[in-house]
């Protein structure tokens, strides 16, 4: 049997990492600004969260949800608590497609509507809805084509309103910062006037946090920034540090109801004892703050490069726009200076790196890209 050849590889096998380096099986070492796509947030193999993995393989690592499982119960209170959002509701799942999935379902549950409202330069993962609600009709495939979606160009409070003029709505969603469209800011005014708008029409807000959540922009959600509370918020990614899991925070005003979402893995004992440790490390290490501080010092550095045309982003989430004659940098980072970027179109370089990423690493890529730019 072989691989369904489906991802343009790089030709590095990674057989290690610790912290924010990685290293390949001829022992090469790379440092990390790319977290796997901003799923390493606390750092490769960090002992508490290798330690507290380990323990719980040792006791238990899965059954299903037709049991007590404390360690849900646990998450749920550590989560509400470090996010701000105590009074919200936790539902476990294993991706962030399924995180957005279950949320403009439960969006439709709640109100009986069908309509979503979603934007231009969107990604909201590839199972049916959330590949609808994505800007990318090379991902959509003729059965994941719906009436019941409704796309709006990014930014345009005029549109959005008309849209809740015209139609019955059940749901926005929205990423706080466009990660695949290319580290695209949401406005503060923008989200909050959606949030006016789905108040006046009984709408449910759902903030897509699974790329720019978590800690990564230095608040917990970067939807944040704003003020406003979502209805909703989905997660993924970061949450697990590589551990697939998934999650949405739900608003209290939401009730729930035995059968309406469901999942044979969301919520496992494994899983949840990785989102524990990340949370821990999270607190115990300040890692939102290093976030800020660490990425806000990237963000002035790179704007003083006269090649770059813009910089964009949140903490440690960052957008480097490039004219084309800069096409080849992501590939120069990695073979000849043995870093790992992120990309977006166009000539968009990404940095995601894990979380408590230090001020050395930053250097050392800021040197790196100085000669990737004068070369
Ligand atoms: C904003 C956003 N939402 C959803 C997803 C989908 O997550 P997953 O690949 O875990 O299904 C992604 C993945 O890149 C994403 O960036």
């Amino acid at each position: 049997m072989k691989l369904f050849d489906v991802y343009p590889i790089n030709n590095i096998n990674i057989v290690k990492g610790v912290g924010s380096l990685v290293y390949d099986n001829k022992g090469q070492e790379y440092l990390d600004l790319y977290g796997g796509h901003a799923v390493i947030s606390i750092g490769h193999t960090h002992p508490h969260y290798v330690k507290r993995l380990e323990d719980q393989l040792h006791k238990i690592g899965f059954y299903s949800n037709s049991i007590e499982i404390p360690l849900q119960q646990q998450l749920a209170e550590k989560l509400g608590h470090v996010s701000g959002k105590e009074d919200y509701q936790l539902f476990l799942v294993s991706s962030g497609a399924e995180a957005n999935e279950n949320a403009l379902k439960l969006a439709s549950f709640y109100n009986g509507k069908k309509k979503v409202i979603c934007f231009t330069g969107a990604f909201h993962g590839r199972t049916s809805l959330a590949v609808a609600v994505t800007d990318n009709p090379r991902i959509v495939a003729p059965i994941n084509e719906t009436d019941n979606v409704i796309r709006l160009p990014w930014k345009d409070e005029a549109a959005l309103e008309q849209a809740f003029a015209d139609n019955e709505i059940s749901s926005v969603i929205i990423e706080g910062i466009q990660g695949v469209g290319g580290i695209q800011v949401a406005p503060e005014n923008f989200l909050q006037k959606i949030r006016s708008l789905c108040d006046k029409h009984n709408a449910v807000f759902i903030a897509d946090a699974v790329q720019c959540g978590y800690g990564r922009t230095g608040k917990f959600y970067s939807h944040d920034f704003a003020g406003v509370n979502a209805d909703i918020y989905t997660m993924a990614k970061g949450i697990g540090n590589g551990f697939p899991i998934g999650a949405i925070s739900i608003s209290p005003k939401i009730q729930p109801a035995y059968g309406m979402l469901g999942t044979t893995f969301g919520g496992n004992h494994l899983a949840c004892a990785a989102a524990l440790a990340v949370l821990e490390v999270m607190e115990q290490d300040n890692l939102m703050q290093n976030a800020a501080e660490v990425g806000g010092y990237l963000i002035d550095e790179l704007k003083k490069f006269k090649q770059v045309t813009e910089v964009r982003g949140r903490g440690l989430m960052i957008g480097i726009d490039l004219p084309t004659e800069y096409a080849s940098a992501k590939k120069d980072l990695l073979f000849k200076h043995h870093i790992f970027t992120g990309e977006a179109k166009p000539n968009v370089i990404r940095l995601l790196p894990a979380l408590n990423l230090t001020k050395a690493h930053a250097d050392q890529f800021l040197e790196a890209f100085t000669t990737v730019l004068n070369k």
